[in-house]
């Protein structure tokens, strides 16, 4: 997962949008799982906002999981997923996972295989490729999560959600019906110019229950703290390089 930011610099301005995204994290807490969406241009702070959401959250890092889409071609299907899921297997007891992965288990790892080498002794289900296939795995996910965040919340954040493989919007799609009755948060970022051409993806995030629309920051909010900004920055709806 990536914190990177959070130690080099202090978060600045956004308050009304970080507000909204915890009241629907304390929803998530409260057994009210939820989809939101954080959107906006390149570089206006859509990670940012994500990481300092986690920051502010109070869980345990073991509970705050991040995968990230990548711009790069060629990575498997449900990458953002995989490496979500790898951040949490690889942090919790494997007896533990497997138990909360029940019956479910051979088939999340035949579909996402990077998670076996955290799970040993782990016989892969056999490939099948079907509807039905696809069916069982996208339920073997939502009973997962559902046993995981039985125990306690979690939050999942994808980033980059404009650059998804059709695969992990499915799977996000089949999961927020499901969110209702989970202690789940998950929170998609994604470029508003991009997406917009890919109805796929715009499609998969319309059951969001909460949109939040990030805009450039105010002049007067890097006036105030101009150390806060280390280099790239969005104002005003432009991105640019603050000038010294
Ligand atoms: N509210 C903020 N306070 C301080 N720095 C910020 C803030 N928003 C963004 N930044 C910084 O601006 C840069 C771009 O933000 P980022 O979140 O990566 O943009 P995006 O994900 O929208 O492309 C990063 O260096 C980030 O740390
Ligand atoms: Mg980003």
């Amino acid at each position: 997962m990536s914190l990177r930011p959070l130690l080099e610099s202090s978060f600045v301005g956004r308050e009304k949008e970080i507000g909204a995204l915890e009241a629907q994290l304390a929803e998530a807490l409260a057994g009210h799982g939820r989809l939101v969406t954080i959107s906006g241009e390149a570089g206006v702070g859509k990670t940012r906002a994500a990481e300092e959401l986690l920051a502010r959250s109070g869980l345990p890092s073991g509970r705050l999981l991040w995968g990230r889409c990548p711009e790069q071609p060629g990575a498997p299907a449900y990458w953002p997923w995989t490496q979500a899921l790898r951040g949490y297997v690889e942090q919790a007891d494997r007896d533990a996972v497997l138990a909360e992965m029940g019956a479910g288990a051979r088939t999340i790892t035949r579909v996402l295989p990077a998670l076996r080498e955290h799970l040993v002794a782990l016989e892969p289900g056999p490939i099948v490729e079907s509807e039905e296939s696809h069916f069982q795995f996208f339920d073997a996910m939502v009973g997962f999560l559902r046993r995981s965040t039985e125990r306690a919340a979690l939050v999942i954040v994808l980033d980059d959600l404009h650059w998804a493989d059709p695969a992990s919007i499915q799977l996000l799609a089949f999961l927020t019906h499901e969110l209702r009755r989970l202690r789940l948060l998950v929170v998609g970022t994604y470029r508003t110019d991009e997406v917009e051409e890919r109805a796929a993806v715009l499609d998969g995030l319309r059951r969001a229950s909460e949109r939040v629309r990030l805009r450039g920051l105010d002049r007067a909010v890097f006036s105030a703290q101009p150390s806060a900004f280390n280099g790239r920055f969005a104002c005003s709806g432009r991105r640019g390089q603050m000038e010294s």
